[in-house]
């Protein structure tokens, strides 16, 4: 079975995201149904603003995850195989609670949490603004590690119902074929190069140098090499 996480940032029970992600999670299941999947919006769980301390960058802890949803959250993200990251835009941004969402998880940045896994991003816009969101979720998708295979953008102009979902579904399918072979994108790779040099000279006692020394992250040339060698 397949695990399939999607989070939509839109609390509006009539949120156009939410539709196309039901939409497509209930056509993939259909055709093939061998996945397991979970919709979370912002109505589903509960979730504080960072306090603005970095210690999860070098404990490896939020502790915010004792008093919230977080670790519900984060569990999800880390079960999953696929990853659907859907925000409205709002004022040319994610929407507040995306943006939440990624500052509890910027620490994953760092350590490539959610590399192995497959994604896709859906931005939902009225008419502005979406190139920009659309470029950043996708660098934070792509950020934790993960390969993000198609960047979806909705307009006012586009009908959920019209949307030519079977090419979207393929691509999604053919990640979970065994011969798949995850991707690291050029943005991924130079984040990998720019963290090993700086995570190298930490104290050996913080989580990210532990994290890169228990996964042998040190050891790879590129972010590449360590997937083919351990995960594809
Ligand atoms: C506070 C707010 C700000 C918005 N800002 C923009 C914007 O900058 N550009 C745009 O094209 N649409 C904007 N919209 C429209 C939403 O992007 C649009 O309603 C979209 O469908 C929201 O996604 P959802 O239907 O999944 O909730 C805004 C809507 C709200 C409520």
């Amino acid at each position: 079975m397949k695990k399939v996480i999607c989070i939509v940032g839109s609390r509006n029970h009539a949120s156009k995201g939410l539709a196309f992600c039901n939409e497509l999670l209930i056509r993939l299941k259909d055709f093939y149904n061998e996945i397991d999947y979970k919709i979370l919006t912002p109505n589903d769980y509960f979730l504080e603003p960072i306090d603005g301390s970095n210690e999860t960058f070098y404990k490896g802890i939020d502790k915010k995850d004792d008093i919230d949803d977080g670790s519900v959250i984060k569990h999800d993200l880390e079960a999953a195989d696929f990853v659907i990251f859907c925000t409205p835009v709002y004022s040319h941004n994610v929407s507040g609670d995306i943006k939440i969402l990624i500052d509890r998880l910027s620490y994953w940045g760092h350590i490539f949490k959610l590399l192995g896994k497959s994604g896709l991003t859906v931005t939902v816009a009225d008419s502005n603004g979406f190139i920009q969101v659309d470029e950043y979720i996708d660098k934070i998708l792509t950020g934790f590690g993960v390969d993000v295979v198609d960047n979806i953008i909705l307009t006012r102009k586009d009908d959920v119902q019209k949307f030519d979902y079977l090419p979207l579904i393929e691509d999604i399918v053919e990640t979970f074929q065994p011969n798949y072979k995850i991707k690291v994108s050029t943005f991924t790779e130079s984040q990998f190069k720019s963290y090993k040099s700086s995570i190298q000279k930490q104290p050996h006692e913080n989580f990210e140098y532990r994290y890169w020394s228990e996964n042998k992250l040190f050891y790879s040339e590129t972010l590449q090499d360590y997937v083919d060698k351990y995960l594809n």
